[in-house]
């Protein structure tokens, strides 16, 4: 009784820790003691458990649940210190598909153990048996759907599948109607519980996972996983109510609450209907865009760039994912000191689905030590763009992509864009002419006022500073671009 009251009191402690842990993430300051109370917590969770456990269960299964434990550690402290920042989405997606699955087995589980051995009245009392059922099947269901549809997004982020949508016939019809099948079979289970049934419901919820995120494509990915954010932790408190655990419905339901604002929040940044994309697309027509490129392109070399710089009143930096793959942040956080102390304006335009995580960018440009207040948010530095000599969009794509307010027919319609095409000179780095993450070509790197500085981002900046450095000239006469023109 006593270590009862003491476990209960250890949950309500881990569930305000998990709550202050989300709210010191939300802030930069704050973040490393919302990691701190998030660990706390989880640890607590952890050790309340296994010792409630322990009062009921053998020795031997308890030394098997610590050796569960002491391997998953080991494997999740290995994932974590080798990932990359940028394949971050893709462990996140992996993690998600592991929630998803033990909801599933822990609703078999129920239904297996519970039922077929008829300890489930005595339980639960007859009365309450239908709900027990219900919660069986929605437990399982959320679970099979953020399962297979999280399996999806990490084939998709890690580009071992294409990020283009799957445009089956009917595919709206397709996706009520297995959510209305879901509806009639959990009805007739909690009447009448049997094997098919179960069976059903997972195939007809692994499939439905699977088709609801291949419909979705492109620009719509970073919303896909904040959305399977949430649907774990629906999925973690539906096996809390499955489970008795009241330290998993309050877990399950805050990042179940916080994904979907998150998705909500990022939904509104990409002009995108919240309904729509957590619907799979819903009322999404098939896009017309295509790779092809659309004419002609300049280039610029290193050195000229520099010259071109060194001429400008104004320079604003627009960074994307090419940035975080190449790790230039340092040396472009050098550029930006040589550039100020020329007296030249810098600011930074910072794009809310730049790069391939929220916040990835400023992550970066707050690592390389580049001053808070020149990093600017999309909308409190876009009008400023028809007044600055010259953009450096470095390693940005999509963000950056005229298409998207120019072209209806675009996948990326509607997205709001830096409108870097406003000032008066744009130079593009990147390594080839290939598209960004949505697949789409960027009428940006064809336009008069654009050049593309052709190279790893990293070394090209690293090229600017050196023609820079011998650059003793700093009020060189006036830059005569000599841009090559490539046809195609
Ligand atoms: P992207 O559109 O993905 O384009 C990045 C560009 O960087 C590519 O065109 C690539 O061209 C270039 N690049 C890659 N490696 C480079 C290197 N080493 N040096 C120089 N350039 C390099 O980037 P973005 O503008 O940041 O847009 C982000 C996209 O990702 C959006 O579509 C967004 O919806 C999606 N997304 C975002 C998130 C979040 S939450 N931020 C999550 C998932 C997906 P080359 O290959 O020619 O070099």
């Amino acid at each position: 009784m006593t270590s009862l009251k003491a476990s209960h009191a250890a949950d309500l402690v881990a569930a305000l820790l998990f709550i202050l842990s989300l709210a010191g993430l939300s802030q930069h300051r704050t973040s490393r003691a919302g990691v701190v109370y998030g660990i706390a917590g989880m640890a607590l969770a952890l050790v309340a458990t296994v010792v409630v456990a322990a009062r009921s269960i053998t020795a031997g299964a308890v030394a098997l649940i610590v050796l569960a434990m002491a391997l998953g550690a080991a494997m999740g402290l290995w994932r974590a210190r080798r990932v990359e920042m940028t394949q971050m989405p893709e462990l996140i997606a992996v993690l998600h598909s592991f929630v998803g699955l033990a909801a599933v087995l822990v609703g078999w589980n129920s239904y297996l153990e519970v039922d077929s051995h008829g300890s489930a009245q005595t339980r639960i009392g007859a009365n309450l048996l239908g709900i027990h059922h219900a919660e069986v099947f929605i437990g399982i269901f959320i679970g099979a759907v953020t399962f297979t549809g999280s399996i999806v997004a990490f084939l998709k982020l890690s580009a071992r599948i294409k990020s283009r949508p799957l445009m089956l016939p009917g595919k709206n019809a397709l996706n009520l109607g297995a959510l209305a099948a879901f509806v009639v079979l959990t009805i007739w289970f909690a009447i009448s519980p049997n094997l098919p049934l179960m069976i059903a419901v997972t195939a007809l919820a692994l499939a439905l996972g699977w088709h609801l995120v291949a419909s979705i494509g492109g620009g719509d990915m970073p919303v896909v996983v904040s959305m399977l954010n949430s649907y774990s932790g629906w999925a973690a408190a539906a096996a809390g109510f499955l489970l008795d655990n009241n330290l998993l419905i309050v877990t399950g339901a805050l990042v179940g609450s916080s994904g979907a604002y998150l998705s909500y929040i990022m939904c509104k940044a990409m002009n995108r209907s919240f309904l729509s994309v957590i619907a799979g697309g819903f009322g999404i027509a098939a896009p017309s865009g295509g790779e092809e490129e659309q004419g002609e392109h300049r280039e610029v070399r290193a050195a000229e760039a520099a010259e071109m710089l060194a001429q400008a009143r104004s320079v604003i930096i627009t960074p994307g994912y090419g940035m975080a793959v190449a790790q230039a942040q340092h040396p472009v956080a050098e550029l930006t000191r040589q550039l100020c102390e020329r007296g030249i304006e810098v600011r930074f335009g910072v794009h809310p689905v730049a790069g391939r995580l929220p916040g990835h960018m400023n992550v970066l440009l707050a690592e390389a030590k580049v001053p808070y207040d020149i990093v600017l948010e999309m909308d409190e530095i876009n009008d400023d763009f028809a007044d600055t000599s010259v953009v450096l969009v470095i390693g940005a794509n999509d963000t950056v992509n005229p298409a998207a307010t120019e072209d209806p027919g675009s996948p990326i319609a509607g997205m709001p864009v830096l409108r870097v095409w406003e000032a008066e000179q744009v130079i593009v780095f990147k390594r080839s002419m290939a598209s960004g993450y949505a697949g789409v070509q960027n009428p940006l790197f064809f336009r008069e006022n654009s050049s593309m500085l052709f190279g790893d981002a990293k070394q090209s900046v690293e090229e600017i500073l050196h023609a820079l450095s011998t650059d003793s000239r700093h009020d060189a006469a006036p830059a005569a671009r000599q841009a090559t023109v490539a046809s195609h």
